[in-house]
């Protein structure tokens, strides 16, 4: 066993502006077997993290709301919890971004940095939206892209080619806000100066605190240049304003590192923990980051520079993984594989999803993939068919004819050793993160203590009243053996190891307990440790997650055609372009929205149900077409004098889209 260790680790802040889903949960249960075998085998082992709680998407879902952020971000971090929780993970702190403890350290960090002479000041141009006040960030723009054309991107790179750039390089931009192009305004911004650490930097990424893959990333990076990194944005924006910077909030992703220390700032303020213990340069205590692979640039430049600028110790690793696919493809709602944590709990135990990702993970980079089948059968017959069945095969005897009486020797006490001895290894693979080997170990093990128990047939021996000793032997012993396996996988079951430590009547196991077998011992009574899990228990979990009304791969629908008619009832019809000269919500109906159209020579009142996707004053200026020869029809509100057109669905699910004709046709034009 090595020496005593002290650990701090975080996993990756959730933002707070959704539910946490199955991709989320691959980091967490990976760091959750990591801390919990770290425990495990006697590590003081501290797992502080929190919700992201900042930013422009935050601050705009809780105004889609009609609330505060503040109440958003309350109820999400409640919400987050609780997934947590249910999917048994041991952390220690969970915080959140919006705290006063991250913004006591963001300022502290930001300060001293600043006093290093770290941070320049300078006036930039960046997409404003003039109609929502807003700077927008680069995911709010979208246009056609400068290299390939294609239309409809983003406006930080192109999903089509691969191009990476600024908003205002793209053509045709428009808000995604309004609707509108953005126009180019000045403001001033701060930067934190990323160059002034590149010696550090260059040493820290060779210092051995990262995979090969991502120091190989570092290179490139290093070879592009470090550029300054703009950590402000202009009021309004949802976050921390920066000291002696009226009106300047610090960008989201400055304080999301932070608030692992504002995080464990607050767990320190509760525990009694030395804080600066932990964060001093010259601290004794290791601290790791697990992430997604996607945002290594800010925990592996940024962070490190940031810590090291202030005055505080450096990440002693950072661990990087993969991201997950369902069924060998992305996550998907129309295919009902974007699974949130929730939908999953509703239906099965999270040791089976904890159990599966073990099997899948190693110490890279890769991808890992949820695959259904192969996670019910591995379910099945790992854990119900290998693992518990040693228990319910052995306890039974045990109870039944012996009292609950465990004898005083093995009868096999090399095996037992093997068991003992194979721990290093399967430690090794849990330290290194290489969970799938260290599951393929265990259940090697757990194959040859059932064919320890099948060689022996206690069931045959136990007919035959002169043999019941032996069958009390190898039953001790197959209860013996599972002890072992089931303290091995404790990092990943750890409520099934819960219920076998009640039910073998032991003090909690840990990885030393198991040198010394259990013997001339009293058990309890087996209770069923696990269930097998069934295909309708899946296929649940699918329904649940489909959701009909998304466009990533739409089911093409049936026309559903009405009656056929001749050109002559068509021309009937009379339609024209009419200008939305002014727009209201009518206060007491929920779709109602009273429109004032412009048809040239005369004005139009027409009630419209779009209330739900057109924000009134968006619609103030534009040209649609109406149905301008329909009778009046009087209304609780009022007579509509016609109807505009719009095209949806059956069911108006996927939105309500206003027809509008080209640009340059004038109000009173007939369609036809
Ligand atoms: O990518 C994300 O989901 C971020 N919310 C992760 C932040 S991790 C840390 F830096 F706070
Ligand atoms: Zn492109």
């Amino acid at each position: 066993m090595s020496d005593h260790r002290s650990l701090l680790v975080t996993s990756a802040l959730p933002y707070a502006n959704g539910s946490i889903h199955l991709g989320h949960m691959v980091e967490y249960i990976q760091t959750d077997i990591w801390v919990r075998f770290q425990r495990l085998r006697g590590h003081q082992c501290v797992w502080v993290w929190a919700d992201d709680a900042h930013g422009t998407p935050i601050m705009l879902k809780a105004r889609q709301e009609g609330i505060e952020p503040q109440a958003l971000v309350d109820r999400m971090k409640i919400e987050h919890e609780t997934d947590f929780h249910d999917f048994l993970l041991s952390f220690d702190n969970y915080h959140t971004t919006h705290s006063e403890d991250n913004r006591y350290c963001a300022e502290l960090i930001y300060t001293r940095l600043r006093a290093g002479g770290h941070i320049a000041q300078r006036t930039i141009r960046q997409a404003y939206d003039a109609e929502a006040g807003l700077f927008l960030p680069d995911r709010f723009v979208k246009g056609t892209c400068p290299r390939c054309q294609a239309p409809d991107q983003y406006g930080d790179s192109c999903e089509q080619c691969g191009a990476t750039y600024s908003p205002t390089d793209l053509i045709d931009p428009v808000s995604v806000l309004s609707g509108q192009p953005p126009v180019e305004k000045e403001s001033e911004h701060y930067f934190f100066k990323l160059g002034d650490f590149e010696p550090m930097l260059r040493e820290w990424t060779r210092g051995g605190h990262l995979q090969p893959g991502i120091a190989n990333k570092l290179d490139e990076w290093f070879e592009n240049g470090l550029q300054d990194w703009d950590i402000s944005r202009d009021a309004p924006y949802w976050g921390f304003e920066i000291p002696d910077a009226p009106g300047k909030y610090f960008y989201v992703w400055l304080d999301a590192p932070i608030g692992y220390m504002g995080s464990h700032r607050h767990y320190c303020r509760r525990s009694g923990d030395d804080f600066d213990q932990y964060w001093r340069p010259d601290s004794p205590v290791e601290m790791y980051h697990f992430i997604g692979k996607d945002i290594a640039y800010f925990h592996t430049l940024f962070w490190p520079a940031m810590l090291h600028g202030a005055g505080f110790r450096t990440p002693t690793a950072v661990f990087c993984h993969g991201f997950l696919t369902v069924n060998g493809e992305k996550m998907s709602k129309s295919r009902g594989t974007f699974i949130t944590a929730r939908t999953y709990l509703q239906h099965l135990r999270p040791e089976y999803l904890r159990y599966y990702f073990a099997t899948k993970l190693g110490a890279g980079i890769d991808d890992l993939d949820l695959n259904f089948e192969d996670f019910r059968q591995r379910a099945n017959s790992d854990l119900v068919g290998k693992l518990v069945n040693i228990a319910s095969r052995s306890a039974g005897f045990i109870s039944k004819r012996f009292g609950g009486e465990l004898t005083a020797s093995l009868p096999e006490p090399q095996l037992y050793q093997q068991f003992v001895m194979a721990g290093d290894s399967i430690a090794s693979a849990y330290e290194r993160r290489e969970f799938s080997r260290a599951m393929r170990e265990i259940m090697a093990l757990a194959d040859r203590a059932n064919q320890y128990i099948d060689q022996h047939k206690p069931w045959v021996l136990a007919k035959d009243a002169e043999r019941l000793p032996e069958v009390q032997g190898i039953c001790t012993q197959g209860l013996n053996l599972f002890r072992v396996l089931i303290t091995y996988l404790k990092p990943v079951l750890p409520q099934i190891a819960a219920d076998s430590e009640a039910f073998l009547q032991i003090e909690p196991l840990t990885w030393v307990t198991v040198q010394q077998p259990l013997l001339s011992h009293t058990i309890g009574r087996y209770p069923r440790l696990l269930e097998r899990v069934e295909a309708e228990a899946i296929q649940a979990i699918i329904e649940a997650s489909r959701d009909t009304d998304t466009t990533d791969e739409p089911a093409p629908p049936a026309l559903d055609l009405a009656p056929e008619i001749g050109i002559e009832q068509f021309l009937q019809v009379d339609l024209r372009v009419a200008r939305i000269t002014a727009a209201e919500a009518v206060p007491k109906a929920d779709k109602l929205v009273r429109l004032t159209l412009d048809l040239g020579s005369e004005t139009r009142t027409v009630f419209a149900g779009i209330k739900a996707y057109y924000a009134p004053q968006h619609l103030v200026g534009r040209l649609t077409i109406m149905v301008a020869n329909l009778q009046p029809r009087k209304m609780r509100f009022g007579v509509s004098e016609g109807m505009v057109l719009a095209a949806s669905a059956a069911d108006d699910q996927s939105g309500v889209f206003l027809l509008a004709p080209d640009s340059g046709a004038q109000p009173g034009m007939r369609v036809r």
